[in-house]
């Protein structure tokens, strides 16, 4: 044991809290548990080990005791490690002597409480002890396996995963709520964040980048609710979204087209269609000489240029100071000479700036909202703008809308799973009071195959871009059959 001690807490021998009735979380270093804890603790144990199952015992019902047991070790072992680690010299400690350490505390206290483990269990044991101590608990696996893109815990029992665009309920739980709630405030405390019940839920962003939001009771009525957006190291590519069906390459060379030159661009869908993955590869086609800056609530987006400036809003601390919404960010954005803007999700008043930079010599920029079609997505904007408290005649509000938004991207996530860009439309201004738009491709719908895949193809509807002159003049000068539907 004593070969990393460093990672150890000091043993200074002194006598631990002596008067106080109730330690103190911030006095450390903290000596040794004291020898009657453990011996509390031991019999309780051991209590648990003489439970074994009977031979006569279901195989199943064997199973799940011993994984109760295992449990039950667990937390015991955890609460042990907390006791003796030096936690502030763990940041900076090597994975590798951590887990040694981590190993030989387990299989100290595991002798004093005399309970023998085999090989396996033990191993899963110090894994799970490792998770607990360094990441995130039960979330820890989750969060490494690269096949899952979201992960969605309603209460400490239910976990569900999103898997190739599919949900399903996961094997792993929580102990139960308290172990559920110490591992939210693990991760919200890291960011400076509280979550109580007086600040019931919260937003942040794990160490990997991945979108954390959380909402603990009494607002959550079952059991805290947890919603986990996987950050992807590789984002998907134009390439990888042509190859997964989500688009075709005629579609890619006419977004190309749209990006370089400067069109105002629109993705709209619904909640985990594919939005900002679509943003992200559509920012590829901007030109490495642009300056871009982009403004999100989470930062998510990679860009590929070298000239680029993030921003991420941040929401009130805990006294309500120190907001700085996507608004701010953006009208302060306006002063730093950027050539586009990218707004990672438009939702609030910030759509008032976004529709001024459209128009007013930020042209190229990009934003996605939140909306079903390309005309529901209009009425979403109009209805931004009526919120934010701007009294303007619909009218002129639909005019400022047409003038600044070039192209509507519609992303959706089917039925079986998988996600498709299902139209893009593009604005051609005003008629009268309306809004006019043209489709300019299209996912048509032919059927289902038995294993329920939807079966469709992309298409054409037929019209010839209405910015086709421009694509030609900005030397991007597409073939017209791309235009052309097939039968
Ligand atoms: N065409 C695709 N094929 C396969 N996976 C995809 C595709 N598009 C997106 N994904 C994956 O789906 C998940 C959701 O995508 P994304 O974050 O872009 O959605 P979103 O619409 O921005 O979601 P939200 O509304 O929560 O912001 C991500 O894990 C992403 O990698
Ligand atoms: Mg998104």
């Amino acid at each position: 044991m004593a070969m990393f001690s460093r990672f150890k807490k000091p043993e200074d021998g002194r006598p631990r809290a002596t008067t106080a009735p109730v330690a103190e979380p911030l006095k450390a270093p903290v000596a040794k548990p004291s020898v009657t804890r453990a011996a509390v603790i031991a019999p309780r144990v051991k209590q648990a080990a003489q439970h074994k199952p009977v031979a006569q015992a279901a195989v199943q019902d064997k199973e799940k005791k011993r994984k109760e047991r295992l449990g039950e070790i667990k937390v015991e072992l955890h609460k042990r490690l907390l006791e003796n680690l030096n936690l502030s010299a763990l940041e900076t400690a090597p994975e590798a002597s951590l887990r040694a350490e981590i190993a030989a505390i387990a299989g100290e206290a595991l002798e004093q409480m005399s309970i023998v483990l085999n090989k396996e269990d033990r191993s899963t044991l110090n894994q799970e002890l490792y998770d607990e101590v360094m990441g995130l608990g039960p979330l820890e696996p989750l969060l490494k396996d690269d096949t899952i893109n979201d992960i969605l815990v309603n209460g400490p029992q239910q976990i569900f995963i999103e898997r190739d665009g599919k949900l399903e309920l996961s094997n792993i739980t929580f102990k139960d709520e308290r172990h559920l709630l110490r591992i939210i405030d693990k991760i919200v405390s890291a960011v400076g964040r509280r979550v109580d019940e007086s600040n019931p839920y919260v937003d942040a962003r794990l160490s990997d980048g991945s979108r954390f939001n959380a909402m603990v009771p009494p607002i959550a009525v079952d059991g805290s609710l947890v919603s986990i957006r996987k950050f992807k190291k590789e984002k998907l590519g134009v390439d990888d979204l042509v190859r997964f069906g989500a688009f075709t390459e005629e579609m890619a060379a006419y977004l190309q087209a749209a990006v370089a030159c400067r069109l105002n661009v629109i993705v709209s869908g619904g909640t985990g269609s594919g939005k900002t993955t679509t943003l992200n590869a559509l920012s590829s086609f901007i030109d490495n000489s642009e300056r871009i800056l982009t403004i999100e609530d989470t930062a998510e987006l990679q860009l590929q240029q070298t000239h680029v400036g993030r921003m991420e809003s941040r929401p009130a601390n805990v006294e309500g100071k120190g907001a700085v919404s996507q608004r701010d960010c953006l009208r302060n954005a306006l002063r730093m000479r950027p050539d586009r803007i990218i707004v990672g999700e438009t939702r609030g008043e910030e759509v008032i700036d976004m529709l001024q930079a459209m128009n007013t010599g930020h042209d190229g920029s990009m934003t996605t909202i939140h909306a079903n079609s390309a005309r529901d997505g209009i009425s979403r904007l109009e209805n931004m703008i009526a919120m934010a408290g701007i009294e303007m005649p619909l009218k002129a509000v639909r005019s400022q809308i047409a003038s600044a938004v070039n192209l509507i991207v519609q992303a959706s996530r089917l039925q079986d799973g998988s996600r498709r860009m299902v139209s893009i439309t593009e604005i051609t201004g005003m008629e009268g009071d309306v809004i006019s738009m043209q489709e300019v491709f299209r996912f048509e719908r032919l059927g289902l195959e038995p294993n329920g895949k939807i079966l469709g193809r992309f298409n054409a509807t037929g019209v010839r871009s209405y910015y086709a002159e421009r694509f030609r003049q900005w030397g991007y000068d597409l073939p017209a059959e791309i235009y052309e539907p097939i039968a």
